[in-house]
């Protein structure tokens, strides 16, 4: 392991006052926790607004993921509206903590420790987020974070409270980690420097529409969900699951997500975490001026000193809302429609229905990521009337 590695693990060490090990990804991370603690078959309760990216990790590690409730005021699982049953067939349970808003942590400690479920915190969307006087990460006895969304940078974090369990899941890493050949790895390495200096000097732009030109991006989604095939998913389970399998799918949106990053890469992302408290003072700004629009419920409450990895909108005619800022420069993403629970209905083992006004999370929502406020705002600005705000969640 690099230099830079160990700092990314000693930043979270600290931040979190728990073990901690870097990898390729967050969805790796997520991966090597329920290999290491959870057995294929186990039952896990996970929300329907979700990354399917997620799901099928859920799906590559033999799980059975149960769809819990969504609580229309916070966009996470509802852990109140599961019944006892439920609980007793589950061996685990994953939160959210969608955008950064944090799940009902108070109520999950209490629920997991009393049927004897495992914990697991997806901390992904989460960096900068706490419930009650402890950050989200900490309350359970392992957390997945992603270093590509509050900061930009590369990896995922596994952070764990047993110590113990740092060889095993390092072993467990390294088996599913693929290493460069030397050619892909120079080859890797220039095209990172090409990209750096194309940033300096604002080209950036430029280059990516001329390599779209000539390698037009593979279509990877239709909408907002990857295709989904039944027949293809329930062989990818019968030939034994695991990454291998499942890879046309978990690799979604980032297909190094199991290869070990450029150590150029590590250090950019070591330095982004350095300065974190810039990244979060401007996203707290971003924040305060997206939430002051209007479009977000006075139900959501988050604390004003979270910083919010997007802040939801709720509006009106969302696809057009979509196009006509992706056609500004302002593409939004990060969104989950259908649910889950409707996407993937088939191979479900259970699925607790969400009430009526859950579905706002996913038809309605447009995140919006508080760093671009001023640039959603100008593009809000030249365009009156673009943005209504839909009255489902009774904001
Ligand atoms: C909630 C959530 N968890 C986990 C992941 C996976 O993180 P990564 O992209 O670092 O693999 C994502 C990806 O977007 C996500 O949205």
């Amino acid at each position: 392991m690099t230099g830079p590695a160990r700092g990314i693990e000693e930043f979270f060490r600290r931040r979190y006052d728990r073990e901690a090990l870097y990898v390729p990804s967050g969805r790796l991370a997520l991966y090597l926790a329920f290999r290491e603690w959870l057995r294929p078959g186990d039952r896990i309760l996970v929300s329907p607004i979700n990354d399917d990216v997620v799901f099928f990790t859920v799906l590559a590690a033999g799980l059975v993921p149960v769809m819990g409730p969504l609580d229309p005021a916070t966009g996470n699982l509802d852990p109140s509206k599961v019944d006892e049953s439920t609980w007793s067939s589950l061996k685990a349970v994953m939160t959210t903590n969608l955008y950064g808003i944090p799940d009902r942590m108070d109520v999950l400690d209490e629920k997991c420790r009393r049927h004897g479920i495992l914990l697991i915190e997806d901390a992904c969307q989460a960096l900068d987020s706490r419930f009650g006087d402890r950050r989200i990460g900490q309350f359970s006895p392992v957390a997945a974070f992603s270093l590509t969304k509050h900061v930009q940078g590369v990896g995922g974090v596994l952070c764990f409270s047993e110590g113990d369990r740092r060889l095993p899941l390092a072993r467990r890493a390294e088996s599913e980690t693929h290493r460069r050949g030397v050619v892909q790895r120079a080859r890797d390495e220039i095209r990172l420097l090409v990209l750096d200096a194309a940033d300096r000097t604002a080209t950036r732009g430029a280059l990516s529409a001329l390599r779209h030109q000539v390698h037009p991006a593979e279509q990877e989604r239709e909408g907002h969900r990857m295709p989904y095939d039944l027949a293809q998913v329930l062989r990818a389970r019968e030939e034994g699951g695991g990454l291998d399998h499942f890879n046309r799918w978990v690799r979604v949106d980032n297909p190094n997500y199991r290869t070990e990053p450029l150590s150029r890469e590590i250090t950019k992302t070591l330095t982004q975490l350095t300065c974190f408290e810039d990244n979060r003072r401007r996203r707290l700004e971003g924040a305060r001026k997206l939430l002051s629009l209007g479009f977000t419920p006075s139900s959501l409450r988050v604390p004003a000193d979270i910083a919010l990895f997007r802040v939801p909108l709720f509006v009106r005619q969302r696809e057009h809302v979509l196009a006509h800022f992706a056609g500004r420069g302002l593409p939004l993403d990060y969104i989950y429609d259908p649910p889950l629970d409707l996407y993937a209905a088939p191979a479900l083992a259970a699925r607790i229905p969400s009430p009526d006004q859950a579905l706002a999370w996913s038809r309605d929502v447009l995140p919006v990521d508080p760093l671009r406020a001023d640039q959603f705002l100008s593009i809000m600005k030249a365009s009156p009337g673009i943005l209504s705000p839909s009255m489902e969640l009774g904001g």
